[in-house]
């Protein structure tokens, strides 16, 4: 059995941590504020990864690292915060072990700088425009030359349980272009989750693996369709159409194809059986 540290132990790390803990894993939870009702069978600590006098409460030998971290602010400070500086003091405290542990890393799709609808994929050019992608790909290539045996997964834009944001928006009136169409590309958390599940158990049966993943679900559609299906469905404000220039940023379109062919079967292959889900449960929650 493994000891597996993950690194921001949140809404994914955590029920991550329980099923691999159930496994017979030993994992070890770091996040900076402990809280109550924190899962026993998750070994927790609080550590600030920024904080350098706090980096020497991490074990000193585990197997494999899992880093799920979210900054602290959506700005280029809080994420060099994190990805640069958090990460580079978490790699300085494992570059001497004896057995250097590999990492699973959580990234995301904003590494990929396509905006004119085109599909992507892990093989395709990583050139983002913005801040978060940038320090993203920074931190993708120092966890692979730290240990080239890890693994990057790159989740398009996560939505389920709690997380409401998309429905949320439909609240009050929107206009969304139509044409040229935008795309839009998802996965719902509980699919998130056991994408890291699945990846970590065939590294500890020391299946081959590929070092980069793109996690994201069957059905890349076009964003007008998937807010008037999902306005239609919840019952909200179904958006206005407009059109755009032909130039207009239309983003990319993102193949999950990799993942599908290492053997990763979809809980929600699309946005109407993961939407329909989490309203379902939500009017089970209300009533
Ligand atoms: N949201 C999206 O649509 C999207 C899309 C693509 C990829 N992603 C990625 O997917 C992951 C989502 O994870 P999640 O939902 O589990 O996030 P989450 O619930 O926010 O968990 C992040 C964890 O990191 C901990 N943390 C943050 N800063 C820390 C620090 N300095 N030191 C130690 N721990 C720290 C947080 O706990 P404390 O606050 O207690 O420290 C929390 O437990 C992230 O890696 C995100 O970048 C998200």
């Amino acid at each position: 059995m493994s000891h597996i540290l993950i690194i921001g132990c949140g809404k994914l790390g955590a029920p991550l941590g329980v099923k691999l803990a159930q496994d017979g894993h030993q994992i070890t939870g770091v996040k900076r504020t402990l809280l109550e009702q924190d899962t026993p069978e998750i070994d927790w600590i609080a550590v600030d990864i920024t904080l350098p006098e706090q980096i020497g409460f991490l074990p000193t030998t585990v197997d494999a690292i899992i880093v799920i971290l979210t900054p602290a602010s959506r700005s280029p400070e809080g994420y060099q915060s994190i990805y640069q500086h958090g990460l580079e003091r978490v790699l300085e405290r494992y570059a001497d072990a004896a057995s250097k542990p590999w990492l699973l890393f959580v990234s995301a799709t904003s590494v990929y700088g396509q905006q004119t609808g085109e599909w992507v994929d892990e093989n395709s050019e990583t050139s983002p425009s913005q801040y978060n992608g940038k320090s993203l790909l920074t931190a993708e290539r120092r966890v692979l030359a730290f240990q080239p045996d890890s693994i990057i997964v790159r989740f398009s834009g996560i939505y389920g349980a709690a997380r409401s944001r998309v429905i949320d928006k439909l609240r009050a009136p929107q206009i969304i272009q139509k044409y040229p169409p935008v795309y839009s590309n998802r996965i719902h958390q509980t699919d998130c989750i056991e994408v890291l599940y699945f990846l970590i158990n065939e590294k500890l049966r020391q299946r081959p693996l590929d070092s980069i993943y793109l996690a994201t679900d069957h059905d890349c559609a076009e964003k007008f369709e998937v807010m008037t299906w999902l306005a239609n469905k919840a019952g909200l404000i179904v958006p206005t159409p407009s059109t755009a220039e032909e130039s207009a940023p239309r983003n990319k379109r993102c193949s999950n194809h990799r993942l599908v062919q290492r053997g990763y079967q979809f809980r929600y292959r699309s946005y109407r059986q993961g939407y329909s889900a989490m309203l379902e449960s939500s009017d089970r929650d209300a009533n």
